[in-house]
């Protein structure tokens, strides 16, 4: 019998099946030769969320949970952190190398004179009422990008993916600071192209009346650094979702504009803002211990903790953790940062928490960082999706060039009535 298959004996029938296993795993639709009667459906797999189910081959980003390690290409996140910036990783992410000089220069031109933004859409932004969430006015207005870039169509031309790729990537933070912008009421700030990546987006938030904003080096690396961190994740919810809406054609402004929706949850992207709101809920390191009796009591969780794939320290967290002291030397220490610690402290040992494997995850600290920066809560999934973009990006070209993929269509058990005759309004009693 050949060593790498798995047999499956169905005691319905007593009969035996030998499927292939490859990479420890072996293929769903295998299992549909497994049946009881020649008319059967076929066996299938149950799993909601995707517990255990691989939906791709990815080369792009690798993560041992147990371990916690995360590497882009192969390249460990914490060398990426400290040697490299956001835009060589994000050319990383989306080629698969790191880029010589010329390529590099190439490609920061490129993503630098794509920064502008149609003024029909500062027409847009201001149709929304002054205190609409900007991760809000994000999602609808990437969505709306389709409308302008008709070309983005073309999926299988590489030439139109490529501009999209610079128009979104360089675009992004443009949109994001027109949203902040009008959430707070203040002129929008057309881009610098004479500054780098964060350093041009700081000064369409900031900007006042000063001929150049003058943003503060070890900030601007904070922020490139944060952008690093978050950049890709393999195929976490919003991602997933960018593959399975890109899965149907769809331009990559549309698939975007749902994966950003995906990742505006407080179980996803939207967590940083949660924590920064449980934060202020607990106010104080006192209430600490009521609080974590009311998490494990089922009365809400630890924003910030926990992961489907981690059950070690999230390695993001540890980076974010360490930039935090550079940051707050810079802008002052975070009061709530107390509150932080002393709950990381005590849910560590813990042992409802140690059972369950929950650490502090990505988001546990970033929301500190921001908040120093001056940057308001809100905007935290914001500042999410500007570097997620990037791995979203890389993943659609990664599921586009893929001959194993198709629409993504997941198969249901029906659990609903069985066929019955329709019952005009008036009898039905
Ligand atoms: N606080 C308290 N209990 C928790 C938490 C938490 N943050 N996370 C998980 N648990 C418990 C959960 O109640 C369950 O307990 P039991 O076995 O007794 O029912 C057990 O741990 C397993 O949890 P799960 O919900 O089955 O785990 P999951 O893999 O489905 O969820 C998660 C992962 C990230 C959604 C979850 O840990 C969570 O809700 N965390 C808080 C939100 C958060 O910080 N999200 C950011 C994730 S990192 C950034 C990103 O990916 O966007």
């Amino acid at each position: 019998m050949a060593k790498d298959t798995l047999t499956i004996t169905d005691n319905r029938t007593g009969k035996q099946y030998e499927l292939p296993i490859t990479d420890d795993t072996i293929k769903a639709i295998d299992l549909r030769q497994i049946k009881v009667k020649d008319d059967d459906f076929g066996m299938m797999t149950y799993d909601p969320a995707f517990m255990n189910t691989a939906s791709t081959r990815s080369k792009i980003t690798f993560i041992d949970g147990e371990k916690g390690i995360l590497q882009y290409r192969g390249y460990p996140i914490e060398q990426l952190a400290e040697k490299s910036n956001f835009l060589e990783t994000a050319y990383l992410l989306i080629y698969g190398e790191l880029p010589k000089k010329k390529q590099y220069e190439e490609w920061v031109h490129n993503i630098t004179y794509h920064t502008l933004i149609h003024e029909n859409i500062k027409k847009l932004m201001d149709g929304f009422h002054h205190d609409a969430h900007p991760m809000g006015m994000l999602v609808s207005i990437v969505g709306a990008l389709s409308t302008f870039y008709v070309d983005a169509k073309n999926i299988d031309d590489p030439e139109s993916r490529k501009k999209q790729t610079f128009r979104l990537i360089s675009k992004m933070p443009t949109l994001a600071a027109f949203a902040y912008r009008h959430s707070v009421g203040r002129p929008y700030v057309y881009p610098d192209n004479d500054l780098s990546y964060c350093a041009n987006f700081m000064s369409m938030l900031w900007k006042m009346t000063e001929v150049q904003y003058q943003a503060n080096p070890t900030l601007v690396k904070a922020l490139d650094v944060l952008f690093i961190l978050h950049a890709d994740h393999e195929q976490n919810c919003s991602t997933s979702t960018m593959r399975g809406i890109g899965s149907s054609r769809v331009d990559p402004y549309s698939a975007i504009a749902g994966a950003a929706a995906a990742l505006y949850g407080p179980l996803h992207g939207g967590a940083n803002e949660a924590v920064l709101r449980m934060l202020d809920e607990i106010g104080s390191k006192n209430n600490i211990p009521s609080f974590i009796k009311d998490v494990k009591e089922g009365k809400g969780r630890l924003m910030g903790f926990g992961h489907r794939v981690y059950k070690n320290y999230d390695p993001r967290a540890s980076v974010i953790k360490a930039l935090a002291d550079e940051v707050f030397e810079v802008t002052g220490r975070n009061p709530k940062l107390d509150i932080a610690l002393e709950l990381e402290r005590i849910a560590l040992e813990d042992e409802y928490f140690v059972k369950r494997k929950l650490y502090p995850n990505v988001d546990f600290y970033s929301g500190l960082i921001y908040q120093a920066m001056g940057f308001p809560v809100d905007m935290f999934p914001v500042l999410f999706s500007i570097p997620r973009t990037v791995g979203w990006i890389a993943q659609w070209e990664e599921m586009l060039k893929d001959p194993e993929q198709k629409i993504a269509r997941p198969r249901q058990i029906y659990d609903g009535s069985g066929v019955r005759d329709f019952v005009v309004m008036s009898k039905r009693g």
